[in-house]
Protein backbone atom coordinates (compact mmCIF):
# COMPACT_ATOMS: atom_id res chain seq x y z
CA UNK A 1 0.00 0.00 0.00
CA UNK A 2 1.16 3.48 -0.47
CA UNK A 3 2.17 4.90 2.66
CA UNK A 4 1.02 8.30 1.11
CA UNK A 5 -2.53 7.16 1.40
CA UNK A 6 -2.72 6.43 5.00
CA UNK A 7 -3.06 10.07 5.61
CA UNK A 8 -0.02 10.90 8.39
CA UNK A 9 3.31 10.07 8.32
CA UNK A 10 3.11 6.53 9.77
CA UNK A 11 6.30 3.88 9.28
CA UNK A 12 7.01 1.36 12.22
CA UNK A 13 9.82 2.41 14.48
CA UNK A 14 8.48 6.32 14.26
CA UNK A 15 7.28 8.68 16.58
CA UNK A 16 3.42 8.86 15.42
CA UNK A 17 3.05 12.34 13.68
CA UNK A 18 -0.08 14.63 13.04
CA UNK A 19 -2.31 14.60 10.10
CA UNK A 20 -0.52 15.96 6.80
CA UNK A 21 -3.86 18.64 6.46
CA UNK A 22 -2.79 20.65 9.56
CA UNK A 23 0.25 21.95 7.47
CA UNK A 24 -2.53 23.91 5.25
CA UNK A 25 -3.51 25.30 8.58
CA UNK A 26 -2.54 29.04 9.28
CA UNK A 27 -0.64 29.41 12.30
CA UNK A 28 -1.38 31.94 14.79
CA UNK A 29 0.68 34.94 15.08
CA UNK A 30 -0.16 35.68 19.18
CA UNK A 31 2.35 32.78 19.92
CA UNK A 32 5.16 33.98 17.56
CA UNK A 33 4.54 37.67 18.94
CA UNK A 34 4.57 36.31 22.21
CA UNK A 35 8.08 34.58 21.77
CA UNK A 36 9.56 38.09 21.08
CA UNK A 37 7.55 39.76 23.88
CA UNK A 38 9.21 37.13 26.23
CA UNK A 39 13.14 38.18 24.66
CA UNK A 40 11.77 42.00 25.80
CA UNK A 41 9.94 41.96 29.23
CA UNK A 42 10.28 46.18 29.11
CA UNK A 43 8.01 46.47 26.18
CA UNK A 44 4.62 47.85 25.32
CA UNK A 45 1.98 45.89 24.35
CA UNK A 46 -0.23 47.45 21.25
CA UNK A 47 -0.45 43.62 20.02
CA UNK A 48 -2.84 42.39 22.63
CA UNK A 49 -6.56 42.40 21.02
CA UNK A 50 -7.67 42.81 24.98
CA UNK A 51 -9.19 45.67 27.04
CA UNK A 52 -7.68 47.05 30.29
CA UNK A 53 -10.84 46.31 32.49
CA UNK A 54 -12.15 43.62 34.84
CA UNK A 55 -15.79 42.34 34.83
CA UNK A 56 -18.65 44.18 36.74
CA UNK A 57 -18.26 43.36 40.60
CA UNK A 58 -21.45 41.76 40.65
CA UNK A 59 -19.72 38.99 38.77
CA UNK A 60 -17.31 37.60 41.50
CA UNK A 61 -20.09 38.56 43.83
CA UNK A 62 -22.44 35.50 41.95
CA UNK A 63 -19.92 33.38 41.51
CA UNK A 64 -18.95 33.38 44.95
CA UNK A 65 -22.73 33.20 46.38
CA UNK A 66 -22.77 30.08 43.88
CA UNK A 67 -20.11 28.54 45.50
CA UNK A 68 -21.96 29.32 48.85
CA UNK A 69 -25.18 28.02 47.97
CA UNK A 70 -24.51 24.53 49.77
CA UNK A 71 -26.70 21.79 48.34
CA UNK A 72 -28.32 24.81 45.98
CA UNK A 73 -24.91 24.90 44.29
CA UNK A 74 -25.20 21.08 43.60
CA UNK A 75 -26.24 21.97 39.26
CA UNK A 76 -22.60 23.61 39.23
CA UNK A 77 -20.85 20.28 39.56
CA UNK A 78 -23.22 18.57 37.48
CA UNK A 79 -23.23 18.20 33.31
CA UNK A 80 -25.91 20.55 32.04
CA UNK A 81 -27.70 21.35 28.85
CA UNK A 82 -26.03 21.07 25.51
CA UNK A 83 -27.42 24.76 24.96
CA UNK A 84 -26.74 26.21 28.13
CA UNK A 85 -28.68 26.94 31.30
CA UNK A 86 -31.88 27.88 30.82
CA UNK A 87 -31.67 30.95 33.09
CA UNK A 88 -28.88 32.49 30.69
CA UNK A 89 -30.31 31.46 27.47
CA UNK A 90 -33.41 33.90 28.58
CA UNK A 91 -30.68 36.70 29.70
CA UNK A 92 -29.29 36.14 25.87
CA UNK A 93 -32.71 36.32 24.29
CA UNK A 94 -33.46 39.77 25.98
CA UNK A 95 -30.10 41.22 25.26
CA UNK A 96 -30.51 39.98 21.60
CA UNK A 97 -34.06 41.32 21.23
CA UNK A 98 -34.47 44.30 23.34
CA UNK A 99 -30.47 46.17 23.22
CA UNK A 100 -29.70 44.58 19.43
CA UNK A 101 -32.91 44.71 18.06
CA UNK A 102 -32.42 41.26 16.67
CA UNK A 103 -35.28 39.19 14.87
CA UNK A 104 -35.10 35.90 16.66
CA UNK A 105 -37.56 34.29 14.32
CA UNK A 106 -36.46 31.01 12.96
CA UNK A 107 -33.43 30.94 15.13
CA UNK A 108 -31.70 28.67 18.17
CA UNK A 109 -29.60 29.99 21.06
CA UNK A 110 -26.46 28.73 21.81
CA UNK A 111 -23.97 29.43 24.49
CA UNK A 112 -19.92 28.33 23.88
CA UNK A 113 -16.88 28.92 25.09
CA UNK A 114 -16.17 31.97 23.92
CA UNK A 115 -17.16 33.20 20.56
CA UNK A 116 -14.24 31.30 18.50
CA UNK A 117 -15.72 28.25 19.75
CA UNK A 118 -19.15 29.01 18.32
CA UNK A 119 -17.62 29.73 15.19
CA UNK A 120 -15.56 26.80 14.76
CA UNK A 121 -18.45 24.50 15.42
CA UNK A 122 -20.49 26.10 13.09
CA UNK A 123 -17.92 25.93 10.50
CA UNK A 124 -18.17 22.09 11.15
CA UNK A 125 -21.68 22.14 10.92
CA UNK A 126 -21.79 23.77 7.20
CA UNK A 127 -18.96 22.56 5.80
CA UNK A 128 -17.96 19.54 3.34
CA UNK A 129 -14.53 19.51 2.28
CA UNK A 130 -13.89 21.75 -0.02
CA UNK A 131 -16.48 24.08 0.56
CA UNK A 132 -15.50 27.86 0.84
CA UNK A 133 -16.58 30.60 2.80
CA UNK A 134 -15.98 34.14 2.08
CA UNK A 135 -13.63 36.08 4.28
CA UNK A 136 -13.85 39.64 3.34
CA UNK A 137 -10.39 41.09 3.98
CA UNK A 138 -8.90 42.01 6.05
CA UNK A 139 -9.93 38.44 7.94
CA UNK A 140 -9.87 37.59 11.30
CA UNK A 141 -7.09 34.39 11.46
CA UNK A 142 -8.88 32.27 14.04
CA UNK A 143 -11.82 32.51 11.34
CA UNK A 144 -9.50 31.20 8.36
CA UNK A 145 -8.19 28.56 10.91
CA UNK A 146 -11.76 27.28 11.95
CA UNK A 147 -12.52 27.21 8.17
CA UNK A 148 -9.34 24.86 7.14
CA UNK A 149 -9.69 23.06 10.25
CA UNK A 150 -12.83 22.19 9.14
CA UNK A 151 -11.57 20.75 5.66
CA UNK A 152 -13.12 23.96 3.95
CA UNK A 153 -11.18 26.93 1.64
CA UNK A 154 -11.33 30.36 3.34
CA UNK A 155 -11.29 32.43 -0.13
CA UNK A 156 -9.98 36.02 0.78
CA UNK A 157 -12.08 38.55 -0.84
CA UNK A 158 -10.45 42.25 -1.45
CA UNK A 159 -13.71 43.73 -1.15
CA UNK A 160 -12.31 47.12 0.52
CA UNK A 161 -12.61 47.87 4.47
CA UNK A 162 -16.21 48.15 3.92
CA UNK A 163 -16.89 45.40 1.76
CA UNK A 164 -18.21 46.08 -1.37
CA UNK A 165 -21.35 43.53 -1.89
CA UNK A 166 -21.17 43.44 -5.65
CA UNK A 167 -17.13 42.41 -5.16
CA UNK A 168 -18.55 39.90 -2.44
CA UNK A 169 -21.10 39.20 -4.79
CA UNK A 170 -18.62 38.13 -7.74
CA UNK A 171 -16.54 35.73 -5.53
CA UNK A 172 -19.82 33.54 -5.18
CA UNK A 173 -18.71 30.02 -6.45
CA UNK A 174 -21.15 26.79 -6.52
CA UNK A 175 -19.08 25.75 -3.51
CA UNK A 176 -19.45 28.78 -1.44
CA UNK A 177 -21.27 28.39 1.70
CA UNK A 178 -21.26 31.33 3.47
CA UNK A 179 -19.78 34.92 3.69
CA UNK A 180 -18.82 36.52 6.96
CA UNK A 181 -18.51 39.85 8.57
CA UNK A 182 -16.89 41.77 11.38
CA UNK A 183 -18.49 44.80 12.69
CA UNK A 184 -17.18 46.68 14.43
CA UNK A 185 -14.13 45.02 12.43
CA UNK A 186 -10.91 43.44 13.82
CA UNK A 187 -8.47 44.64 12.26
CA UNK A 188 -9.52 47.76 10.85
CA UNK A 189 -12.01 49.58 13.76
CA UNK A 190 -14.36 50.12 10.57
CA UNK A 191 -18.07 50.07 11.10
CA UNK A 192 -19.90 48.60 8.70
CA UNK A 193 -22.99 51.22 7.78
CA UNK A 194 -26.17 49.14 8.05
CA UNK A 195 -27.29 49.54 4.60
CA UNK A 196 -24.21 47.64 3.36
CA UNK A 197 -24.42 44.72 5.99
CA UNK A 198 -28.66 44.52 4.67
CA UNK A 199 -27.23 44.12 0.85
CA UNK A 200 -24.90 41.62 2.12
CA UNK A 201 -27.43 39.56 3.58
CA UNK A 202 -29.94 40.01 1.41
CA UNK A 203 -27.04 38.73 -0.94
CA UNK A 204 -26.75 35.51 0.86
CA UNK A 205 -30.60 35.52 1.21
CA UNK A 206 -30.80 35.04 -2.36
CA UNK A 207 -27.87 32.56 -2.87
CA UNK A 208 -28.82 30.25 -0.47
CA UNK A 209 -25.41 31.08 2.25
CA UNK A 210 -25.49 31.91 5.45
CA UNK A 211 -24.36 35.54 6.50
CA UNK A 212 -22.40 35.22 9.67
CA UNK A 213 -21.93 38.30 11.55
CA UNK A 214 -19.09 38.02 13.96
CA UNK A 215 -20.40 41.30 16.21
CA UNK A 216 -17.64 40.39 19.15
CA UNK A 217 -17.21 44.24 19.03
CA UNK A 218 -20.85 45.69 18.76
CA UNK A 219 -20.58 47.65 21.84
CA UNK A 220 -17.38 49.44 20.38
CA UNK A 221 -18.73 52.10 18.55
CA UNK A 222 -17.11 55.70 18.60
CA UNK A 223 -17.93 57.30 15.79
CA UNK A 224 -21.29 58.51 13.88
CA UNK A 225 -21.86 54.87 12.07
CA UNK A 226 -24.04 53.23 14.43
CA UNK A 227 -23.91 49.04 14.96
CA UNK A 228 -26.31 47.92 12.72
CA UNK A 229 -26.96 43.80 13.47
CA UNK A 230 -28.17 42.39 10.04
CA UNK A 231 -30.09 40.06 12.69
CA UNK A 232 -32.14 42.97 12.94
CA UNK A 233 -33.51 42.32 9.56
CA UNK A 234 -37.00 41.00 9.56
CA UNK A 235 -37.21 37.29 8.12
CA UNK A 236 -33.15 37.17 8.00
CA UNK A 237 -32.92 34.39 11.03
CA UNK A 238 -33.06 31.66 8.82
CA UNK A 239 -29.68 32.26 7.12
CA UNK A 240 -28.18 34.50 9.49
CA UNK A 241 -25.76 33.74 12.19
CA UNK A 242 -25.45 36.36 14.79
CA UNK A 243 -21.92 35.62 17.24
CA UNK A 244 -21.76 37.21 20.81
CA UNK A 245 -18.58 37.45 23.04
CA UNK A 246 -18.30 38.66 26.65
CA UNK A 247 -14.59 38.64 26.31
CA UNK A 248 -14.27 42.56 25.17
CA UNK A 249 -17.32 44.47 26.67
CA UNK A 250 -17.09 42.82 30.13
CA UNK A 251 -13.13 42.12 30.28
CA UNK A 252 -14.11 38.06 30.86
CA UNK A 253 -11.98 36.92 28.07
CA UNK A 254 -10.44 34.61 30.24
CA UNK A 255 -13.71 33.33 31.66
CA UNK A 256 -14.27 32.42 27.78
CA UNK A 257 -18.35 33.07 27.52
CA UNK A 258 -19.92 33.28 24.08
CA UNK A 259 -23.41 32.72 22.50
CA UNK A 260 -24.64 32.79 19.39
CA UNK A 261 -28.10 33.10 17.50
CA UNK A 262 -28.47 30.38 14.46
CA UNK A 263 -30.80 29.28 12.07
CA UNK A 264 -32.81 26.55 13.84
CA UNK A 265 -31.83 24.24 10.94
CA UNK A 266 -28.24 24.12 12.06
CA UNK A 267 -29.29 22.99 15.98
CA UNK A 268 -29.20 19.54 15.60
CA UNK A 269 -25.44 19.65 13.90
CA UNK A 270 -24.21 22.14 15.97
CA UNK A 271 -25.13 19.81 19.23
CA UNK A 272 -23.17 17.24 17.94
CA UNK A 273 -20.50 19.49 17.64
CA UNK A 274 -21.06 20.51 21.22
CA UNK A 275 -21.67 17.46 23.16
CA UNK A 276 -18.36 16.26 21.50
CA UNK A 277 -15.95 19.26 22.44
CA UNK A 278 -17.43 20.28 25.94
CA UNK A 279 -20.89 18.34 26.76
CA UNK A 280 -22.53 21.57 28.29
CA UNK A 281 -20.52 25.27 28.89
CA UNK A 282 -19.14 25.68 32.02
CA UNK A 283 -21.72 26.18 34.42
CA UNK A 284 -20.08 28.66 37.27
CA UNK A 285 -18.91 30.64 33.93
CA UNK A 286 -22.56 30.63 32.95
CA UNK A 287 -23.27 32.33 36.50
CA UNK A 288 -20.88 34.24 35.90
CA UNK A 289 -22.02 35.59 32.22
CA UNK A 290 -25.53 36.25 33.93
CA UNK A 291 -24.12 38.34 36.25
CA UNK A 292 -22.43 40.44 33.94
CA UNK A 293 -25.25 40.27 31.30
CA UNK A 294 -27.46 41.95 34.09
CA UNK A 295 -25.55 45.30 34.77
CA UNK A 296 -25.48 45.65 30.96
CA UNK A 297 -24.87 48.45 28.83
CA UNK A 298 -25.14 51.23 31.34
CA UNK A 299 -21.99 48.92 33.22
CA UNK A 300 -20.30 48.77 29.74
CA UNK A 301 -20.96 52.13 28.27
CA UNK A 302 -18.60 54.45 30.49
CA UNK A 303 -15.68 52.34 30.02
CA UNK A 304 -16.40 52.17 26.16
CA UNK A 305 -16.27 55.83 26.07
CA UNK A 306 -13.16 55.61 28.19
CA UNK A 307 -11.13 53.91 25.10
CA UNK A 308 -12.11 57.66 22.93
CA UNK A 309 -9.33 59.34 24.82
CA UNK A 310 -7.27 56.76 23.64
CA UNK A 311 -8.03 56.54 20.10
CA UNK A 312 -7.61 60.28 19.42
CA UNK A 313 -4.27 59.89 21.27
CA UNK A 314 -3.35 57.47 18.20
CA UNK A 315 -4.68 59.62 15.58
CA UNK A 316 -2.85 62.47 17.55
CA UNK A 317 0.30 60.72 17.18
CA UNK A 318 0.08 59.38 13.66
CA UNK A 319 -1.30 62.83 12.14
CA UNK A 320 1.91 64.66 13.71
CA UNK A 321 4.07 61.94 13.18
CA UNK A 322 3.18 62.73 9.14
CA UNK A 323 3.66 66.43 9.90
CA UNK A 324 7.03 66.16 10.56
CA UNK A 325 7.02 63.57 7.23
CA UNK A 326 7.12 60.44 8.24
CA UNK A 327 5.68 58.12 5.60
CA UNK A 328 2.67 56.49 7.43
CA UNK A 329 -1.06 56.19 6.79
CA UNK A 330 -4.12 55.11 8.48
CA UNK A 331 -5.84 53.69 5.90
CA UNK A 332 -9.22 54.28 7.27
CA UNK A 333 -10.31 56.52 10.34
CA UNK A 334 -11.21 53.71 13.09
CA UNK A 335 -14.21 53.95 14.41
CA UNK A 336 -15.04 51.10 16.05
CA UNK A 337 -13.30 48.34 18.31
CA UNK A 338 -10.09 49.50 19.27
CA UNK A 339 -8.14 48.88 16.67
CA UNK A 340 -6.42 50.93 14.08
CA UNK A 341 -4.45 49.62 11.10
CA UNK A 342 -1.21 51.90 10.18
CA UNK A 343 0.13 51.42 6.63
CA UNK A 344 4.33 51.96 7.06
CA UNK A 345 6.25 52.80 4.10
CA UNK A 346 9.28 50.85 5.30
CA UNK A 347 10.77 47.71 2.95
CA UNK A 348 10.14 45.52 5.66
CA UNK A 349 7.34 42.71 6.05
CA UNK A 350 4.99 43.18 8.33
CA UNK A 351 6.23 40.56 10.43
CA UNK A 352 9.97 41.73 10.50
CA UNK A 353 8.95 44.73 11.47
CA UNK A 354 6.85 43.81 14.42
CA UNK A 355 10.22 41.66 15.35
CA UNK A 356 11.98 44.46 14.99
CA UNK A 357 9.56 46.83 16.80
CA UNK A 358 9.87 44.40 19.81
CA UNK A 359 13.21 43.57 19.81
CA UNK A 360 14.77 46.43 18.86
CA UNK A 361 11.98 49.08 20.33
CA UNK A 362 10.05 47.37 22.75
CA UNK A 363 6.94 47.75 21.61
CA UNK A 364 4.39 45.34 19.98
CA UNK A 365 1.73 45.48 17.31
CA UNK A 366 -0.03 42.57 15.15
CA UNK A 367 1.26 42.30 11.23
CA UNK A 368 -1.03 42.88 8.96
CA UNK A 369 -0.09 39.63 7.59
CA UNK A 370 -2.17 37.64 9.97
CA UNK A 371 -5.20 39.42 8.50
CA UNK A 372 -4.36 38.58 5.02
CA UNK A 373 -2.79 42.05 3.97
CA UNK A 374 0.20 43.15 2.64
CA UNK A 375 2.83 40.95 1.45
CA UNK A 376 5.08 41.26 -2.18
CA UNK A 377 5.99 44.89 -2.73
CA UNK A 378 2.90 47.05 -0.69
CA UNK A 379 3.90 48.53 2.24
CA UNK A 380 3.67 46.86 5.68
CA UNK A 381 0.85 46.92 7.77
CA UNK A 382 0.39 46.99 11.40
CA UNK A 383 -2.65 46.21 13.71
CA UNK A 384 -2.39 49.04 16.51
CA UNK A 385 -4.62 47.71 19.78
CA UNK A 386 -5.70 50.50 22.05
CA UNK A 387 -7.17 48.20 24.36
CA UNK A 388 -4.80 47.35 26.94
CA UNK A 389 -2.58 50.42 27.53
CA UNK A 390 -3.77 53.68 29.45
CA UNK A 391 -2.34 57.26 29.10
CA UNK A 392 0.67 57.67 29.56
CA UNK A 393 1.69 54.47 28.98
CA UNK A 394 -0.42 54.57 25.25
CA UNK A 395 2.09 57.90 24.72
CA UNK A 396 4.97 55.91 25.25
CA UNK A 397 3.92 53.17 23.67
CA UNK A 398 3.06 55.38 20.65
CA UNK A 399 6.31 57.12 20.96
CA UNK A 400 8.57 53.97 20.88
CA UNK A 401 6.17 52.76 17.67
CA UNK A 402 7.10 56.02 15.25
CA UNK A 403 10.37 56.34 16.70
CA UNK A 404 11.22 52.87 15.66
CA UNK A 405 9.30 52.80 12.22
CA UNK A 406 11.55 56.52 11.95
CA UNK A 407 14.56 54.60 12.50
CA UNK A 408 13.97 51.68 10.39
CA UNK A 409 13.65 53.84 7.60
CA UNK A 410 16.81 54.94 8.11
C1 LIG B 1 -13.61 39.34 15.47
C2 LIG B 1 -13.36 38.52 16.68
N1 LIG B 1 -14.18 37.49 16.96
C3 LIG B 1 -14.01 36.72 18.03
C4 LIG B 1 -12.95 36.93 18.90
C5 LIG B 1 -12.74 36.02 20.05
O1 LIG B 1 -13.79 36.10 20.93
P1 LIG B 1 -13.90 35.08 22.16
O2 LIG B 1 -12.89 35.50 23.18
O3 LIG B 1 -15.29 35.23 22.63
O4 LIG B 1 -13.61 33.72 21.63
C6 LIG B 1 -12.06 37.98 18.65
C7 LIG B 1 -10.91 38.20 19.54
O5 LIG B 1 -9.97 38.90 19.24
C8 LIG B 1 -12.27 38.78 17.51
O6 LIG B 1 -11.45 39.79 17.23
Amino acid sequence: MDPQAIGNARSPGHRPLPARRLAGVLDPVIPRVGAWLRQRPDALSLAQGMVNWGPPAAVAEAVQAALAAGDGSAALHRYGPMEGDEELLEAVRIELQAHQGLDLEGTALLVTAGSNMAFNALAQVILDPGDEVILPLPWYFNHVMAVQLAAGVPVGVPAGLVPDPERLAAAITPRTRAIVTVSPANPSGVVIPGEVLAAINQLCAERGLFHISDEAYAAFVHGSVPHHPPGQIRGSGSHTITLHSLSKAYGMAGWRLGHAAVPRQLLAGLAKVQDTVMICPPRITQRAALAALAAGPAWIAPRVASLLERRALVLEAVASARSQGLPITLPIVPDGAFYALLSCGTPLSGEALVERLVLDHGVAALPGEAFGLGGGESPSLLRLSYGMLEPPLLGEALDRLLVGIKELLG
